[in-house]
This record gives structure tokens, sequence and C-alpha cells, in this order.
């Protein structure tokens, strides 16, 4: 037997298929499910090329034989071919329509019972997703074939089935001409990777329907047209839960509700249409909300909405694409208890059932389709040319390009949640697009388009007519600034991938959602991306579990780590990405705070609800981790998008001189479905400084003691300071504390040093190839001249330095004063410039080691979780106890973590009493780690981490910020270390 290429051929696309239809499981007229599940455990057989698949399908096999796979699955995931991670790049020679021969395979069979079947019946057969084209056979007589990995294709089976026992094959093969269109950034995986059925119909039924709503002067019209197949009468209900709203019978007809609860995501209402024929019942949820662009505005029910997205994969580390209804509940849930209200499936339609979910939760989606073809950009050419609308623009893939965005817009065209269809992602741009575009339009007015592909080219040159929004990604500030000033921008503005959340990161979170909420006309901004993708890989004998990507599979190409760049772990474990995000996109902001009245002016960010509905305000003062009066407000007034004035008692108790904070946090309300009552929405801090100014406090270094306790030498090398319970060696090489022994023990397991560097964050990637340039990661202190002299507290050694990496000029010169006191204490401090020739440096600070023993660290600064001077609105200022080993956040490609910004003090012990206290003079910033920077930079891998046989401490004065720059804008200045001068002052007291 040899198999027909319709693999090959973009003209071919479905054999026997039917029409495409929206999605719907009918029930029979007695209400039972006529779906019949074939999910399960199937026979299968891989192999490496269609070649052996034919001449196996050829001999005489004994399917007994067969290995087993279950369904749905991704092969990979179970032993077959590899995996393999790619992002732009085609995994194949592009060469459309053909794929190499060397084709991998893998041939599925199952059996299923068909009794008493009835003339009058009909039997479909459904794939909901299979990745990438396939060919059935029951009983041994080909039924069709079919592509498009994330589209439903049914088949009418009814003639190939006899009663009884019945034998089905499913020849799946893992690239096809669809490949050339199916080119997203994700782990390559192949395979029957969604729910396949049967339905039993009667065989006069409605093959399809679509459902309108509309809004206008409070009343609400849902509208029903349906497509049958045969004869049969249709009866339509609509329902509010129980109560029945209106019947009707007919093809087409509409139901009025005078007064609808409307749709949307913060309360997304829903009513019950149920369509009856004679024999069987078709039962759809529907919610009424319009959505339109008036005046640049995106209104949903007439009222102006701010879309914060998250761009959404189907991907788990456990089972690929293969994502399970539970999957997709745990990404909602985490999504709501993070103030998310939108999802842009990118870059495919997700299983039918998942824009079901979203119109029950309420999530607004931007539904894609499934069509990228990025990889053409990549052909080999000296030429500059628009290459990336190679197939935009081919008409041989026109049909593909058209029936790709058909099966997205036809499937979920009656979901309430979908706002925007898309066509799709990185396909360049062309008449295939625009076609595309055009029928969609015709299809569903009602809905809008969006495509970010055609900025690719000059995107004003380009007809963009179809287009309803202006997309881009990783847009820079000050271009979304210039575009939604400029009144000659008909369009909204759309950022449909933004602040890319990979690795320690984003860091521009706050300035992006500032914008969204700033101008009227930037309607929506989407997170690139939800999860991080891996494939799990069991745990190493030490009990770390692993993850693997791109090039851990001898995949060639690959793209190594850039798939690990969402907003939760795979598993599912937020990143502290996630965290901030949740905090930036808080339902209810703190604009003002007059201290005198205790008036707190608030902005409610819901679009639709009053916060009083949604929230309790609880507030809190605290000086350092002492709660001085706290209380809740349950009763407000605060509607939607307005700002209002809500009076807490003011502080009645005396506050010294000690820094105070006020804490206000948001608590729902009431129970939701996804989320409970009590749970924190968020929350803002106001600091009050005693001197509003004066943030620099005067540094008391020791008490005066008398003089002459220590006694200092001095070598070519260094300054040696003795007294009765420590020695302390202050070198004139490194300019820093080398030494520090206390009653006979060496409190300093590594000196101290100038420290300038960082294991780069995934965000850091272009810049590090800077700093390697500037040699920073090599940098080497030179110290020209320094001097001691005894002070009535202890002694002063000062020092003028400079730091240069190898082969370099300086990039650093400055002095360092260090304070030995009497009693111990030691502080410095630095004075200095950074030479504005260089890049801005990771970090400038000290490093040492301390005992690993002295793991209990307390601090007051940003916390519980790392944070940066631009990744810390999700954090928040309190003092945190916690063991060094929870203050590491285990990057599954090691990289910088677990810094706190605005750190006032830090105190770091054994018990009961060795280790330190540090003060700053100002906020500095600092992370202790069980490995070095050294180690986090050479590893691979989370699971290779190996621990040192110390603590390293960093203390810094300024930690440049993690930005997004792994894909967004380069780091926004004013996050960058580079000042030209800076102060730096700090202490330290050994307990
Ligand atoms: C975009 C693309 C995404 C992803 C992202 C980088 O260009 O649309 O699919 O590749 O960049 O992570
Ligand atoms: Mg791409």
């Amino acid at each position: 037997m040899r198999l027909e290429r319709f693999y090959e051929n973009t003209e071919i696309l479905h054999v026997n298929t039917e029409p495409d239809r929206c999605y719907y499981l009918p029930c029979d007229a007695t209400g039972n499910s006529e779906q019949i599940l074939l999910n399960g455990v199937w026979s299968f057989q891989y192999f490496p090329s269609v070649a052996e698949a034919e001449d196996f399908l050829r001999s005489e096999f004994d399917p007994k034989k067969m290995d087993k796979i279950p369904v749905p699955s991704c092969w990979q995931f179970h032993g077959y071919d590899r995996h393999q991670y790619v992002n732009l790049f085609y995994p194949i020679p592009y060469d459309p329509p053909y794929v190499p021969f060397d084709n991998p395979c893998g041939l599925y069979r199952r059996t299923f019972a068909a009794e008493n079947l009835k003339k009058d019946e009909r039997v479909y057969l459904d794939f909901e997703g299979v990745d990438s084209c396939f060919y059935v056979w029951i009983n041994k007589a080909f039924v069709g074939y079919s592509q498009v990995s994330h589209a439903t294709s049914e088949f009418d089976v009814t003639e190939y089935l006899s009663d009884g026992e019945n034998e089905m094959y499913v020849l799946v093969l893992k690239w096809c001409d669809g490949t050339y269109c199916e080119d997203q950034d994700k782990l390559r995986m192949s395979g029957i990777f969604r729910d396949v059925y049967l339905l039993r119909r009667p065989k006069d039924h409605i093959r399809d329907f679509t459902i309108r709503t509309s809004y206008e002067e409070a009343v609400g019209k849902i509208c029903v047209r349906t497509e049958k197949s045969g004869i049969c009468t249709v009866k339509a209900t609509l329902k509010d839960g129980d109560r029945v709203i209106g019947e009707q019978a007919g093809e087409s007809i509409c139901f009025t509700v005078e007064q609808p609860v409307l749709w949307n995501a913060e309360e997304p209402y829903l009513y019950t249409l149920e369509l009856e024929t004679e024999r069987e019942k078709i039962v759809q949820k529907i919610g009424i909300r319009t959505v339109e662009i008036v005046d640049r505005k995106l209104l949903i029910n007439g009222t102006l909405v701010k879309l914060k997205g998250v761009n959404r994969h189907d991907s788990n580390p456990y089972h690929g694409a293969a994502v399970t209804k539970e999957d997709a509940l745990t990404d909602l849930r985490l999504m709501k208890e993070h103030n998310v209200n939108a999802i842009r499936t990118s870059h495919y339609p997700n299983a039918p059932w998942f824009s079901e979910l979203c119109d029950e939760y309420g999530f607004y989606l931007i539904s894609e389709s499934d069509m990228e073809s990025h990889g053409c950009g990549e052909v080999y050419s000296e030429e500059d040319k628009d290459w990336v609308s190679q197939i935009a623009k081919a008409s041989g893939f026109a049909k593909a390009i058209l029936d790709r965005v058909q099966k997205n817009v036809i499937r979920d065209k009656n979901r309430t949640c979908i706002l925007f269809w898309s066509l799709g992602n990185e396909s360049g741009y062309g008449p295939n697009m625009i076609e595309a575009a055009k029928w969609v339009k015709a299809y569903d007015p009602t809905r809008l388009i969006h495509y970010e592909g055609c900025t690719w080219q000059d995107w004003q040159k380009q007809d963009l007519s179809v287009l309803d929004v202006t997309s881009r990604m990783y847009a820079p500030l000050d271009w979304i600034q210039n575009y939604c000033e400029n009144g000659e921008n008909k369009k909204p503005f759309l950022h449909c991938e933004c602040c890319h959340a990979m690795g320690n990161g984003p860091g521009d979170l706050e300035e992006n959602f500032a914008q969204l909420y700033q101008y009227e006309n930037y309607c929506g901004a989407f997170i690139w991306e939800w999860c991080d993708h891996a494939v799990y890989a069991g745990k190493t004998p030490d009990g770390k579990e692993k993850f693997l990507y791109g090039g851990d599979f001898g995949d060639y190409p690959n793209d190594k780590n850039f798939c690990m760049d969402g907003l939760v772990y795979p598993d599912r474990r937020s990143h502290t990405g996630l965290l901030e995000l949740k905090n930036v996109l808080r339902p209810v902001r703190v604009t003002g705070y007059d201290r005198r009245t205790g008036a707190l002016e608030l902005r409610n960010m819901l679009d639709f609800t009053d916060a009083e509905d949604a929230l309790e305000i609880h507030y809190l003062w605290k000086q350092e981790e002492n709660v001085l009066e706290e209380g809740m407000i349950s009763e407000f007034h605060l509607p939607p998008h307005r700002t209002m004035r809500v009076m807490i008692p003011p502080l009645q108790t005396v506050t010294g001189a000690d820094e105070t904070v006020l804490t206000i946090e948001l608590i729902q309300k009431k129970d939701a479905p996804l989320t409970k009552a009590g749970h924190l929405l968020g929350f803002d801090q106001i600091v009050l400084a005693a001197n509003a100014d004066a943030v620099t406090q005067e540094l008391s270094l020791a008490e005066s003691v008398a003089l002459s306790l220590i006694s200092c030498t001095e070598t070519e090398t260094e300054y040696c300071f003795a007294a009765e319970h420590f020695t302390c060696r202050v070198s004139k090489r490194t300019g820093t504390v080398v030494s520090f022994i206390k009653d006979g023990t060496e409190y300093l397991k590594q000196p101290m040093v100038f420290d300038i560097y960082r294991a780069p964050t995934d965000n850091d990637g272009n810049i590090s190839e800077k700093w390697k340039e500037a040699q920073l990661h090599h940098a080497m202190v030179r110290v020209y001249e320094s001097s001691a002299w005894q002070r009535q507290d202890g002694w002063s050694v000062r020092m003028h330095f400079s730091m240069a990496g190898v082969s370099r000029q300086k990039f650093f010169e400055g002095n360092v004063e260090w304070k030995i006191g009497n009693d111990g204490s030691l502080g410095w401090y630095v004075e200095g410039g950074i030479d504005q020739t260089f890049p801005f440096l990771p970090r400038f600070g000290l490093r040492f080691g301390v005992d690993r023993s002295w793991n209990q660290v307390s601090y007051y600064g940003y916390g519980p979780q790392e944070s940066y001077c631009d990744k810390h609105r999700g954090s928040r200022l309190d003092v945190f106890t916690q063991t060094v080993e929870e203050m590491h956040e285990d990057y599954l490609k090691p990289q910088e973590n677990g810094n706190h910004f605005g750190t006032r003090w830090v105190h770091l012990e054994q018990m009961p009493d060795v280790g330190f206290t540090s003060r700053g003079a100002q906020p500095f910033e600092f992370g202790i780690s069980e490995y070095t920077r050294e180690e986090l930079e050479r590893k691979k891998h989370a699971f290779e981490l190996e621990k040192s046989d110390f603590l390293t401490v960093y203390f810094n004065d300024m930690v440049s910020g993690v930005g997004s720059a792994s894909c967004g804008p380069e780091l926004a200045e004013k996050y960058q270390m580079k000042k030209a001068h800076f102060i730096w002052q700090m202490e330290l007291r050994w307990a």
C-alpha cells in the first residue's frame, strides 16, 4: 500500500472531512450525551519514515505485537522520536510543500463497538487535535485524511461501520505541507494530542448554528440561525438559570431579553440556549455583550476596557501539548488570582472547551488561528527582502491560510469571550492574509481582527484596512507614546506581546501597564508568556527535579532555553515576575494620602465593578516588625474607573523618629468560582520617613570607647588591627577587609572584595556580551595609595583605588574609607564614579564569604521574594526572616537571583549569637546565597548546581534592574548602574 501524497499538497488539505461547524456536544432527546470517547490506551507503532510505515501496512503484521500508547498524548513523551525545541527556524529544509523522506510517523490502532446501528442514524468520528496530519482507516477501508494540528476534523464514518466490533487505524505524520504554517515557537510534538470521539446522531439534525448577541437601550437580543442536515424542526429555548425567558421554533429566531445582565470578564453572566429537534438536544451557554471600537477606544458594553493579558500556550512538562481541562483550570485559577483578565491563545486555537471555560470564568480572548510561517524569513540570502512574507504571498498557500483561519473562526464563533480573531502569528503579510481577513469580516462582523505580522514590513505602506487595531510586540515605551499621542493614528494600539517574562524578570511591568492605563487608545497588553515550556525528566539521586529544554535532547537546530520565558515555572509554581504582575494589576490603586486627615485617595482600576462589591481594605501601620495600628474598611463607594477618597483613622500612636509604613491591602470580599474570599488581591505602601527628606541617617559606629584598645601594624601589603578579642586585616592590594578573626575564629570564610559582576540573567543576554567585551567579568582592583589613622572610637583606613578589566582601561575610580571600631564593628564609605564610556555595570558592591551555618537571615527591605529596582512592586517593605536556602530563587537555568532592593538592615546569624548586622546610611541591596555567582553562571540547569562550603554575601550600592531585554527593549537608563558619581556607606557589626 502506498499513501497518496496528500501531505505534500497544499491544494488537498482534507479528504472526506465534514464541512467546518461550531463546536457542540449533542445529547439525545432524553438528555444523554451522544459522545463516545475513544480516548484510552491504543496500540501504536512508531516508524522513522513514511516508507517504513507503508511497508509495515503492506505486510502481514500482528496487531497484538504493536506497542501501547495513551490517547491523547504526544509520542515524544512516550519514548519515541525525540523532543526538539526550536523557535523560528523550520526543523526541516525550506522546500514547500515537500518534507523530508525521513518523516517520523506513528500508526495507531484501536477497536470499538458500534452496536445496534439504526438506519436513520449517522456516526461521526471527531479528532480535536492531531499533529501534524493523519490518515484514517476503518475496517481496512480508507476513510479520509486531514491536517491543521489544532483544529477539529470530523468524518462521517457511518458507511464504514459494521455491527459489533470495528477496527480503526490512524497513521500520523510528524511533518506535512502544514508544517510550513505551524512554525510556532514551542517544543515540537507529534501525535493524537486531543480528544477523539464518535458522535451517534439521528440522520436529520442541526449541523451548525450561529448565535449573535446584541444590546441596545437596555434590551439584549440573542439570535440563532441554524443550518440543518436533513429534515427536522428546531425549537429553541432561552433560559436564565432555570427560568424560561422564551421558546421559539424556526431556523432563524431571535429572543429579546429585557434589562439583561451583560457579560464581562469581571462578571461573566451566562444565559442558556437549548436547541431541540425531535430526537436531539444541544445546550449552549451564551453571554450578552457588545464589543466595538469607537473613537479609537475599545468598548465592551459601551465601556472603555483594558485588556490585561497573557499569551498562553498549551504546554505542560509531563504531557506536553496534551493538556487536560484540569491543567487549563489550574492556569485560569492562577490568572484570576493574579488579576489577569485576558488571554491570547498563542499561537493556535486551544481545545474547544477552553473558550467555554473562558466564557464561564470570565476572560477576554484573542483567538489565534493555527498559522505561523516565521521560518520562511530564514532563507539563505544576501538580499534583504521581505522573505518572511513568502508564504503569505504564495498563491499555493492561499487555500491553506484561509482554511486555517476559517477553522478557528467557525469552530468558536459562538463564544462570548472572544473579542478578537487573530489571523495567526509572525507570518509576514500579503494577499493570503488580506483575503483571510476579508473572509472573517464578512463571516463575523461582530468581532474585531488582530494581526501583528504586518509590522515586519514597513507597516504603514500595507493595506491594513482589514485590521481593526495596530498590533505590535515588544514596542519601546517611547514608540507607544508617539503612536498613542498622534491623532493621525485612527486605530487603537494593542501590545500583543510585551514584558518578556524570561528568567529573572520582567522588570518593565509597571511602566508598561502605566501606559496602558494612561492612553484611552491603548487597549491591551499581553505578557509574553504565561508558562515556561520544558520536559520533565525525573529526579536526580539527591531528589532535585529535572526539567529539560532545547539542546538537551540532541535536537538540532535548537534554541536552548528561549522557551522558558513564562510567568510560571513548567509545574505552575509562580515566578517572582507573576507576583510582580499581580500587584501591578491590583484592582485598586492608592493615588494619594493625606497624613493629617487620614484621607486616602483610591482609584478603581476595574472596568465594571464597584470596588466596594469586590473587596475590603485592610490598613496596617508598622514600624519595622511592630504593628502600631490596623483596621478594616468594608463600606466605601468606589465606582469603576473613578478616583475617590476614603477615610482611614489617622495614626494615633506616637511614632518617634523611625520610619513608619502604611500598608493598604485589598482583600477579596466574596467567594468567586476560581478564587476565595480573603484572597489578597494586591496592596499599596506609603513610607513615611520621620523627617520626610531625611532618608539618610547618620550611622552611629561603635560607642566611644577609650582610645588605644586597638593596635595597628602596617606592612607593604596590609594593615593589621589587633584588639583583645579580634584581629582585622585590611589589604592594600584589594582595598578591602580580607580577614576578621574573632576569639580565634576566622569570620570571613572568603575575603571581602569589590565586586561588580553578576551571573547574567536571561534578560542580560545582549548586554552581557558587552560586559564581557569590556572584561567586566575579569575586573581587578588597583589601590594607588593608602593611609591609616586612629580615631576616638577606632581606626580609619583610606585608600584610593580603581577597577579595570584585563586589557581594558579602568571603568571605576574612587576612594574607600574603612572604619574599624574599637568594639570590632566595620564601616565603609565608598565614593567614586563610573566611566561613562562603559556599558552600565551589573552591580556595584562588595562580596565575602561567611560560615555555612549562619543561614538565618532577617532583614528590613523589600521581600519576601527577590526584588530589584525595577521589579519590587510585588514585594513589600517589611521585616522578613528567612533561611538562606529560602532566599534562593531556583531558575531552571541558573542566573542572578535573590536580591533585596531597598534594604535598611540585614541580620545574619547562627543560633544563638554568631553573625552580623549591617545597616546602610541609605537603603542598599543585598543577597546571600549558597551558590557563588560563578557557579550560577557556569551551570546550565538548576539540578546541576553545587553549593559552596561557605555562604556568599553580596552588599551593593546598586544592582542594575533586570528589565525584559531577552526579547523586549533595552533596560531603561534609570535602572542602570552607571552613576557618574556616588557615595555608598554601610556598617557591619559582628554579633
Ligand atoms: C515573538 C513570538 C513568540 C515568541 C517570542 C519570544 O516574536 O511571537 O512566539 O517567540 O517572540 O519568546
Ligand atoms: Mg515566532
